[in-house]
C-alpha cells in the first residue's frame, strides 16, 4: 500500500470517530472558489479549505465537494465544466483510495449530493457557507464540535504528510541557497526575491506566504512586506523567512546572515544559532512547548548579557522583562497544509484549550509535544526602535547597555527557523537535513 493510501485509511479512521463523537453521519466538505475583489471580476489566488486539501494530495479543484459519512467511507464530486476561458481543473490522482463522479455543472453536482445526503439523518457542512449561507441543505454548517476533533487531530501528521513536508523543505531550501549567493553577490531586496523563486521554481501565489527578505534594519520588521528596488549603500545583514509548498504541506524557513564575519553582530547570529539548536536537542515529546518558549528567553538573557549589551545576570535579564523588548513572537507553531497550522491552543478534541500566557501573547503553540507533531522552533534577537524606547524607560532599562544595542540597530535583527517533527526519542529536524544534502 502506498503512503498516501495508508494517509486516506488514516483520515477514515479519525473522521470516523468525530463524526461518531459529534452524532452527524454524513460532512460535505466544499473545496471553496475564487472570491472576487469588492466590485470587481479579478481574485486573490483561490486556496482549497484545508479539510478537502487534506483528502486530496493538495489538488485544489475549486467548486468540488467531498463527501465523507460516518463508515470512513469518501466520495469527491469533482467540479469539471466545459470552459475556453480558462484551463478546467484536472481531476486528482487519489490511487483509487476515493472513488471519484465527474459533474459538468454545479447545478447536477449539488444535485448529486443532495441525493446521496437525503436519507441520512444529520448532516453538516464544512466551507465557506457564502453565497448560499443558509440555504444550503445541511443540518449543520461548521459545526464546532466536529471541526474541534478534525483541528485537534491536524497536529499529528501521517508518514504521506511528513513525505510532503520534507519535500516542500527541500524546495524552499535551494530558494534559501540562491537568495544567499544573491545577497552576497550585492543584489537589492527585489534582486534577491526574484533569485528565491527563480531557484525554487515557485510563483509568488503559489508560496505558503509571503516572502520577508530584508536587508539591514528591516531585518527588525518582523513581516515586514516590501522589496527595495535598490539596494542599500551599506550592507550589514540579511534575513529571509520563505518558505514552499508541496502538495499543499508548508515549509518555513528563516535564515539570517552576517555580510562581515567578523563584526559583533556575526558573532551574536552565530550564538543565536547555536541556542536553536540547542533547545532544538532538548525537545522530546511529554515536554510543554510554554516551557520551550521559556527556555528560549532564558537563552536570549543569556546572550544578551555574554555580548555586553544588558549587564547583571542572564536569570535576571529574563525575570525582569528585558528579553521580551528583544524577542518580542512566539518561540514557533504548529505547521503543515497552513503556515500557522490550526489548533496551536488546543488541549483536548473535544474543544479545551490553553492561552499563552499573559507575558507572550503572541505565542502560537501552548500544548504538550506529541510524537507526530511538526512545529517550527524561531527564536529571534531584534533590535526594534519602538520596544528599545519602551524598555528605555522602565526601570530594567537601566541595566541596560544602550551604546551597544544602538550600535546593533543597524542590523535589524536575527531569526533562525527550522521545522521539526517529534519522533519517540527527539527530533527529524527537516530544514537542517536538507540544508546539509547536497
Ligand atoms: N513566516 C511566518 C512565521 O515564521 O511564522
Ligand atoms: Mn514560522
Ligand atoms: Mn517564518
Amino acid at each position: 500500500m502506498s503512503a498516501f493510501t495508508d494517509h486516506v485509511r488514516e483520515l477514515q479512521s479519525r473522521w470516523t470517530q468525530a463524526l461518531t463523537a459529534a452524532r452527524i453521519d454524513a460532512v460535505v466538505v466544499a473545496a471553496g472558489q475564487p472570491k472576487p475583489y469588492f466590485l470587481d471580476d479579478q481574485s486573490p489566488p483561490y486556496r482549497a479549505n484545508p479539510h478537502f486539501a487534506q483528502w486530496m494530495g493538495g489538488a485544489e479543484c475549486p467548486q468540488s465537494l467531498l463527501l465523507v459519512t460516518d463508515d470512513g467511507r469518501a466520495r469527491l464530486f469533482f467540479h469539471q465544466v466545459e470552459d475556453y476561458w480558462h484551463q478546467p481543473p484536472v481531476q486528482p490522482e487519489l490511487e483509487g483510495a476515493i472513488d471519484i463522479e465527474v459533474h459538468g455543472s454545479s447545478e447536477s453536482l449539488m444535485n448529486a449530493v443532495t441525493k446521496a445526503v437525503e436519507r441520512r439523518n444529520r448532516t453538516a457542512f464544512i466551507g465557506e457557507t457564502e453565497p448560499t449561507g443558509s440555504n444550503l441543505p445541511f443540518d449543520d454548517l461548521n459545526p464546532p464540535l466536529l471541526l474541534n476533533a478534525l483541528h485537534y487531530g491536524r497536529a499529528k501528521k501521517t508518514a504521506y504528510e511528513v513525505a510532503c513536508m520534507r519535500e516542500a523543505t527541500a524546495i524552499a531550501v535551494a530558494g534559501h541557497r540562491a537568495a544567499e549567493i544573491a545577497f552576497r553577490s550585492g543584489g537589492s531586496e527585489y534582486d534577491i526575491h526574484q533569485a528565491y523563486l527563480t531557484a525554487s521554481r515557485q510563483t509568488e501565489s503559489e508560496l505558503p506566504y509571503s516572502n520577508i527578505v530584508a536587508l539591514n534594519a528591516h531585518a527588525g520588521v518582523l513581516h515586514y512586506q516590501h522589496y527595495d528596488r535598490e539596494p542599500p549603500a551599506v550592507r550589514s545583514s540579511f534575513l529571509i523567512d520563505a518558505g514552499a509548498r508541496y502538495k499543499g504541506y508548508a515549509a518555513d524557513i528563516t535564515r539570517t546572515y552576517a555580510h562581515e564575519s567578523t563584526d559583533p553582530f556575526a558573532a551574536l547570529l552565530h550564538d543565536v544559532d547555536q541556542a536553536q539548536q540547542a533547545l532544538i536537542a532538548s525537545i522530546r515529546p511529554g515536554m510543554s512547548y510554554v516551557a520551550l518558549h521559556e527556555q528560549a528567553h532564558r537563552a536570549i538573557g543569556r546572550l544578551l548579557v555574554d555580548h555586553a549589551l544588558v549587564s547583571g545576570s542572564a536569570e535576571a535579564a529574563f525575570e525582569e522583562g528585558i528579553t521580551d523588548a528583544f524577542l518580542p513572537h512566539g518561540l514557533g507553531h504548529l505547521i503543515g497544509l497552513q503556515t500557522h497550522d490550526v489548533a496551536g491552543h488546543m488541549t483536548s478534541a473535544e474543544g479545551g484549550t490553553r492561552a499563552p500566557p499573559a507575558r507572550y501573547p503572541a505565542l502560537r503553540l501552548t500544548r504538550t509535544i506529541e510524537t507526530g507533531h511538526v512545529f517550527t522552533i524561531e527564536p529571534g534577537l531584534y533590535f526594534i526602535p519602538m520596544l528599545l524606547r519602551e524598555l528605555r524607560k522602565a526601570p530594567a532599562g537601566k541595566r541596560v547597555n544602550w551604546p551597544n544595542v544602538e550600535s546593533l540597530l543597524g542590523y535589524g535583527g536575527i531569526r533562525i527557523e527550522d521545522n521539526v517533527l517529534v519522533t519517540d526519542d527527539g527530533i527529524e529536524n527537516f530544514t537542517r537535513d536538507a540544508f546539509s544534502s547536497e
